[in-house]
């Protein structure tokens, strides 16, 4: 018999994500999602993104269905992230999952959108090892996992004390008057600048701070205050300077913290995930110092970084192969879900 066939569904900010996985294959992957929609207001507007999700689910559920060349019935278990996340957008994906679940008669497996992001890899570079760090950091969390058992144990060691990595990315990308979200254009603009033209402070990397968390409010007011400073003694702003500096100091600690995480837990493996992963400098600091620490490290491409279906299929999948009980049917949705 052919392993189960699982289909995800991912609905905790903006993207509306339907994946289907066979095993650790990757079958299909469709994606809607209503980033443009946010774009005037700086940042994920949450009624926005649940209308969205709303009309893009069903019609997402049958492009993920053609893509794969599977129909409804062959689908033997169904995943979908219940948090954390925004409460309205996670509300539309749980009770679409629930619908197909009963429809279908299928079990219904709740997940959590961190431990999914760490799933994804498992779809390009097969079986993780366990125990791994997982370093996350993506608009809505940046957090250090430790990972004994994909399945049945992911544990937290760290996360952000203030804003998540790829929001310190959004605030600072506004204020240089980069379109949102604002990773991308900063990493282009990044490119042509000099990372070490200003030196921007590397928050919570004291002696006697808590090692594994992280905090990205203090670097993105300096940013600003920087930018401040030059606009009111009358000169231009250098964007792709502040880019490449503010890009380094996130990169730095990120990768600093990680390191240290797998150093401190004799771990030798690190994943990353979430959409900063998809960060060109982060990529390659990540590689340079994981090579120089005997670290193996796995990055998932920059498409399967950020939000999407496939990770929410993946965790499914191997919570299926593992034998965990189903969600039951009061399965809800929890904003701060714990992981
Ligand atoms: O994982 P994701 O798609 O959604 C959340 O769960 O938040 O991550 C989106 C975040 C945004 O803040 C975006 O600016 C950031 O990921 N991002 C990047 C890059 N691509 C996306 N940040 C830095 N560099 C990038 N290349
Ligand atoms: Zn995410």
């Amino acid at each position: 018999m052919s392993e189960p066939l699982v289909l995800g569904f991912e609905t905790s900010c903006d993207e509306t994500g339907v994946g289907l996985v066979r095993g650790q294959t990757l079958l299909a992957d469709a994606l809607a999602t209503s980033v443009g929609e946010h774009e005037r207001f700086g940042g994920v507007v949450p009624e926005i993104a649940s209308r969205a999700h709303l009309e893009a689910m069903v019609p997402t559920v049958h492009r993920a269905l053609a893509d794969a060349g599977v129909t409804p019935d062959d689908v033997d278990a169904i995943a979908v992230t219940s948090g954390p996340g925004l409460t309205g957008a996670l509300l539309v994906g749980v009770a679409a999952a629930k619908a197909y679940a009963l429809a279908l008669d299928k079990p219904l497996y709740g997940v959590n959108h961190l431990a999914a992001h760490v799933a994804v890899d498992e779809l390009q570079h097969g079986r993780l090892a366990e125990p791994s760090i997982a370093l996350l950091v993506s608009g809505g969390h940046s957090s250090l996992l430790l990972v004994p058992d994909l399945a049945r144990d992911v544990e937290s060691l760290g996360r952000t004390i203030d804003d998540a990595a790829g929001e310190a990315f959004d605030k600072v990308a506004r204020v240089l008057g980069l379109p949102f979200p604002g990773g991308p254009p900063i990493d282009k603009a990044a490119r042509e600048g000099d990372a070490t033209a200003i030196d921007f402070p590397r928050g919570l990397t004291g002696p006697r701070d808590a090692p594994y968390d992280f905090s990205f409010s203090g670097l993105k007011t300096a940013v600003a205050r920087w930018i401040e400073a030059r606009q009111r003694a009358g000169e231009p702003v250098p964007v792709a300077d502040v880019a490449a500096s503010f890009q380094e100091a996130v990169a730095d600690v990120l990768t600093a913290k990680a390191v240290r995480a797998c150093r401190d837990t004799g771990v030798d493996h690190l994943v990353l995930g979430g959409g900063v992963a998809a960060n060109s400098r982060l990529r390659a600091l990540a590689e340079e110092r994981c090579t120089a620490a005997g670290i193996v490290l796995r990055v998932p491409s920059p498409r399967l970084c950020t939000d999407n279906g496939a990770m929410v299929a993946a965790l499914g999948s191997r919570l299926v192969e593992a034998g965990v009980t189903p969600s039951e049917p009061d399965l809800g949705a929890d904003s701060s879900l714990p992981i």
